[in-house]
């Protein structure tokens, strides 16, 4: 008996096959009804008692492994059917669907990189604020419509706490951390309680920059506003200044490029004049400085501001800004990275 449960054992471990045909026939054949493993729990009667004990685990070993064995079969055929049915491998493969950089982020990254190139560095601030940052420390007059509750989203219960209306209260944390020389510039985003239309949105963003130093003159910000102007729209961009009020400079300007679709000399994009605004800028108002703890019998500096979509439009022709808030991809796939 032990002799036929080791030539069966072997059979088992032998065998092999690449048909489900051939399992099925394998597996009646010894675990079958009439099988041969089946046939060898019959004859166990007849095993004298003091063999039953190994008679019986070597029967129970043969079953399982034979049991093991269909199973195992099984799988792989089912597995190797996956591959070979239906799937034709020499087809090429589906395209990833990789999304792309937001055009807003692509100018905020644009204009970022060409500012780092001359010392800038990148500062945050927090986008919920209070009327320190946001409004006082810039000089802003107690009674000044910008703080009126039509431009800005307060928090009905403590009117202290205000979505940031602009990236100059950047300026503000930065003066409460850094000592002068400071060059920075601040991307992020804005709210002002504004109707949506396809020129103005509750939500924009803009980027702040500002530069303190000894000696800073506003032939620096001139200069360093022009340098930006050909690095983005193209080295035969120029700029004009013209005379302007914020109550954190002092003067105030606001600046033109030349258009660069029409070279100046006028198109529908620029309504005919040349020349398209694209940011407010002035030398830092002392009672800025002074505000932030800053000499400003010692220092003097430069600030400047822009709207990111605004600079997009110009750059890509868009017309309707609230495109950039709509998130169809349409729109969205049409921009590259730079
Ligand atoms: N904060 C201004 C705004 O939101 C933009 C601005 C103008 C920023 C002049 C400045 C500046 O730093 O000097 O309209």
């Amino acid at each position: 008996m032990l002799e036929k449960i080791q030539e069966l054992l072997s059979e088992v471990e032998k065998f092999t096959c690449s048909s489900a045909e051939d399992l099925e026939k394998f597996r009646i054949e010894y675990l079958g009804k009439k099988g041969k493993i089946t046939a060898l729990f019959a004859d166990f009667k007849t095993v004298p008692n003091e063999q039953k004990k190994e008679v019986g685990q070597k029967i129970n070993l043969l079953k399982n492994t034979a049991s093991d064995k269909v199973e195992a079969l099984k799988q792989s055929l089912s597995a190797s059917r996956k591959v070979t049915v239906g799937n034709d491998l020499s087809l090429p493969g589906e395209a990833g669907n990789i999304g792309s950089r937001h055009p807003i982020s692509l100018v905020r990254n644009e204009i970022s990189e060409i500012f780092k190139r001359i010392g800038f560095t990148i500062s945050e601030g927090p986008e919920i604020e209070d009327d320190w940052h946001v409004f006082s420390a810039l000089n802003f007059p107690e009674e000044h419509p910008a703080r009126d509750m039509q431009d800005t989203f307060f928090i009905e219960k403590n009117p202290d706490v205000l979505l940031r209306t602009h990236t100059s209260s950047v300026q503000v944390r930065v003066m409460d951390y850094a000592k002068p020389p400071i060059r920075t510039l601040s991307p992020g985003r804005v709210f002002r309680n504004e109707a949506i239309s396809a020129r103005a949105h509750c939500i924009f963003h803009q980027i702040e920059g500002l530069y303190i130093d000894k000696d800073v003159s506003f032939a620096d910000l001139k200069q360093t506003l022009l340098y930006f102007a050909k690095e983005f729209f193209g080295e035969k961009s120029e700029i004009r200044l013209r005379p302007s009020y914020f109550p954190f400079t002092e003067p105030s300007a606001e600046v033109d490029v030349s258009c660069s679709l029409c070279s100046g000399k006028g198109c529908n994009v620029c309504k005919y004049t040349g020349w398209l605004e694209i940011l407010g800028c002035g030398m830092v108002d002392p009672n800025v400085l002074e505000s932030s703890g800053i000499d400003s019998k010692t220092y003097s500096g430069f600030a400047f501001g822009m709207g990111i979509e605004r600079i997009a439009m110009l750059k890509y022709g868009i017309k309707d800004l609230r495109l950039f808030f709509e998130n169809d991809k349409r729109f969205l796939e049409q921009f590259s990275e730079m």
